[in-house]
């Protein structure tokens, strides 16, 4: 059956009343697909233990199977029955759980979820999320939620449940709408299965914050092996819109939707932050890109242009997915 033939189905639309929360988890332990809120972007949930829940988020998100899923726990106390983690394990979670991080470990024996969910290797991503409505729903399912963003692979990800609905209405059970998100940007991915801490993913915590926890510089992810499954980052196109994207564009150009920064950019189409704060402009960046590409369609105009970002703080997170938007599509 080819991705047209797929019979669409009708996707509740649930609010995050007791009602809707009660739902979601009964969905979920059906295993359907629920995209739900979380302090960083909305994910589309399933049963992490149930294959066929599992292997339902790659088909609708028509995501390549090689790339695993973020395990999502009720609490952070959960994250020993799945993997095995270490001292520096141990200091972030307690640092920043709930929270915008996601921890790679080791897989730990018996851990009982699919192996589609860590793509076959021997480590697993966790995350405890902090915002409250995906605590409820990880509270009312009981139990460890995969969820990537809640997006068709490759395009931008969705920071409202109207950008959910944009890319995967008709091909999930249930979005549950709990408005924007706060942080805006992906949970920062650090790497702890070979010694060494790695970023394998700028995002919601900065790396000065975990480095000080650390009280170590973090390394690089290793070098792309092209015999493994692929990790963070080294999908080069991602978060992309309809319009081309390019990036440090100083002035408005014809023909082009121009993002720009702050309130220095005279002419811009949208503003990440009038007042130029990182903070801010992480949490505005994935529903600007899908104004942009809104108003690019629009204008019929090809391209969309973003001003410069500072390289600091959450500007790391920011010109990462801004680098992946902005890079030939393959
Ligand atoms: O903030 C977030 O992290 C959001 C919300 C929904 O929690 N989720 C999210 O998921 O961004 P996703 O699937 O879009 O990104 C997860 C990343 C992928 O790049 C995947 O390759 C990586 O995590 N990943 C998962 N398991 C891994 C593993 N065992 N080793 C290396 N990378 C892994
Ligand atoms: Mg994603």
């Amino acid at each position: 059956m080819t991705e047209a033939d797929t019979p669409l189905m009708q996707t509740e639309r649930l609010i995050p009343d007791a009602v809707g929360v009660a739902r979601a988890g009964e969905l979920l332990r059906a295993g359907r697909l629920v995209a739900v809120p979380t302090e960083t972007v909305y994910g589309l949930a399933a049963d992490a233990r149930n294959d066929l829940a599992v292997a339902g988020v790659f088909a609708a998100k028509g995501r390549p199977l090689f790339n695993p899923l973020i395990v999502h726990l009720p609490q952070a106390s959960d994250a020993d029955r799945y993997g095995v983690l270490d001292a520096m394990a141990r200091e972030l979670a307690q640092a920043f759980w709930p929270g915008p991080l996601t921890l790679i470990v080791p897989l730990r024996e018996g851990h009982g979820l699919s192996p589609l969910i860590t793509a076959g290797l021997a480590s697993v991503a966790l995350r405890v999320p902090a915002h409250p409505v995906a605590r409820a729903v990880l509270q009312a399912f009981g139990g460890p939620l995969g969820a990537p963003s809640a997006n068709p692979s490759g395009r931008i990800s969705p920071t409202t449940a109207a950008h959910v609905l944009a890319g995967l209405d008709g091909r999930i059970a249930a979005v549950l709408d709990g408005g924007a998100c706060g942080v805006g940007v992906e949970s920062t991915i650090i790497g702890l299965t070979d010694g060494v801490p790695r970023l394998l993913r700028a995002g919601g915590v900065g790396v000065e914050a975990v480095e000080a926890v650390l009280g170590q510089t973090l390394h690089p992810a290793r070098p792309v092996d092209a015999t493994q499954p692929t990790a963070p980052g080294q999908l080069a196109s991602h978060y992309a819109p309809g319009a081309a994207v390019v990036l440090n564009v100083t002035a408005p150009r014809d023909g082009m939707v121009w993002l720009g920064f702050d309130d220095g950019c005279d002419g811009a189409d949208l503003t990440l932050s009038a007042r130029g704060d990182l903070t801010e402009a992480a949490a505005n960046l994935f529903a600007a890109l899908h104004r942009a590409d809104a108003l690019a369609r629009s204008r019929g105009a090809a391209l969309i242009g973003v001003a410069p970002v500072p390289q600091s703080g959450l500007g790391l997170a920011i010109n990462d997915r801004l680098t992946r938007a902005a890079a030939p599509r393959g």
